[in-house]
């Protein structure tokens, strides 16, 4: 086990590629809820926690769980991590850097004990990737994966309940991956996905706040016809009303400073070169940091829809996946976070997040922190994501002051949980 810092971030980086080797496809990184390769990640954070003496266990959604002990039995407990599925064709970083970066942050107390106990956790899931909507592995800690949840099916009809009981774990055991009762707070260090620390020439930020999101699904409906017969004027085109709408998705979210609209996913049946597209499934993820300018931008690319559609004689409906607000992190944590870069000799800007993370919905229960790490390049989401070493070693040490802060903040240890759902501003309230 290295000791210095340098060599430590050295790991981490290479820990966060050997867990890229484990994916669905050959050759790209794809790791979805309960896939075959989530268990073989499972395997190896086991293996490396194995010399610290701690044992992790596998929550009823296929989290990743490990508690390291307090000084005393009844220690308060601080909750880390980040998420351990992916995007297809991923980059090696997002989430798992949060994961693998807290395993070093206790490999560097080991053994020390601190006044409060640490859980650490791989959330199987926070992309939204398999199912179409994200962050079923946060929902299930504060409670509110619920029955809607596990009925919604991915693309082979297989449902949330299906996988998680395919994966060998039980649905009914769902209240026990609630959040350890003791529970003070949550971090979680994520790379920023953005080109705005590499701008300011910083490594760290404190997240003040994450921007909320829309995720839907729309399903245009037209006439199959024969591709060759069809005049063009005598057409109902799924796929060509979908285009339409989709640039015109597209300039609205130019048009409306902030916004950010995308249509990332999209099948087309029948799908065959000869015949005009019947049906036609688009996804719609929409995000600004106010919730007031959000919900009237997506009332406006419903209207959108509804007028090419009729225009065109197809018929458009849509469905709701995801109804995200904006949330605040918690300001006293922040402060903290912002104390401990500062402590580990960096300047700490404050920024908004445009990324989703499990900290939004931790959020709800629990006060929050997020530490950003610099996207070199403000790459994420594709092969080419990355992190320097440099940083990597900036979050070691911004990590081990702000959990030395902890130590000795008896705002931290001294206060219990807030109640369930009501936003937390400050550690106190
Ligand atoms: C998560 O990566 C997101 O979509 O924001
Ligand atoms: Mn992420
Ligand atoms: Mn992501």
């Amino acid at each position: 086990m290295p000791t210095d810092l340098r060599a430590r971030a050295e790991q981490v980086v290479q820990r966060c590629q050997t867990l890229a080797r484990f994916s669905e496809d050959s050759g790209t990184i794809r790791r979805t809820f309960l896939s075959a390769p989530m268990r073989d990640c499972h395997r190896e954070i086991a293996a490396w926690l194995a010399p610290l003496g701690v044992t992790p266990s596998v929550d009823a959604v296929g989290n990743l769980r490990a508690l390291c002990p307090g000084a005393t039995p009844d220690a308060p407990c601080l909750l880390v991590g980040s998420h351990l599925d992916t995007v297809p064709n991923a980059g090696s970083f997002d989430g798992i850097l949060g994961i693998v970066l807290a395993v070093a942050v206790l490999e560097s107390l080991h053994p020390q004990k601190l006044p409060f106990a640490i859980d650490l956790v791989a959330f199987s899931e926070e992309e939204g990737v398999r199912f179409g909507f994200p962050f079923i592995g946060s929902l299930a800690l504060i409670g509110r994966l619920d029955a809607s949840h596990l009925a919604q099916r991915d693309s082979r009809g297989i449902s949330v309940r299906e996988a998680i009981e395919d994966f060998g774990l039980n649905p009914s055991s769902l209240p026990r991956a609630a959040l350890h009762p003791n529970t003070r707070a949550f971090l979680e260090f994520h790379i920023e996905q953005g080109p705005v620390l590499e701008n300011l020439g910083l490594p760290l930020a404190v997240v003040d706040a994450i921007v909320g999101q829309s995720r839907l699904e729309f399903h245009f409906s037209g006439r199959a016809n024969h591709a060759g017969t069809t005049p063009m004027d005598l057409r109902h085109d799924a796929l060509a009303a979908a285009a339409e709408w989709i640039v015109a998705v597209e300039r609205e979210a130019q048009r409306v400073p902030g916004l950010v609209a995308t249509c990332g996913a999209i099948h087309a049946d029948p799908g065959a070169v000869n015949v005009i597209p019947a049906e036609v499934r688009v996804s719609l993820d929409i995000r600004h940091a106010s919730d007031a300018l959000r919900a009237q931008a997506l009332a406006k690319l419903l209207s959108f829809a509804d007028e090419i559609s009729s225009r065109r004689g197809v018929s458009v409906s849509h469905t709701v996946l995801l109804e995200q607000r904006a949330v605040p992190m918690n300001r006293a944590l922040c402060d903290q976070a912002a104390q401990a870069i500062l402590a580990a000799g960096f300047t700490p800007h404050r920024m908004t997040s445009g990324a989703g993370h499990d900290a939004m919905i931790l959020a709800e229960t629990v006060p929050t922190a997020m530490i950003f790490l610099r996207s070199p390049g403000g790459i994420s989401h594709d092969p080419a994501e990355s992190v320097l070493v440099s940083d990597v070693e900036a979050a070691l040490a911004c990590g081990l002051k702000l959990f030395e802060q902890l130590s000795s903040s008896g705002e931290f240890l001294g206060h219990n949980l807030p109640s369930k759902n009501n936003q937390t501003r400050t550690l106190r309230e």
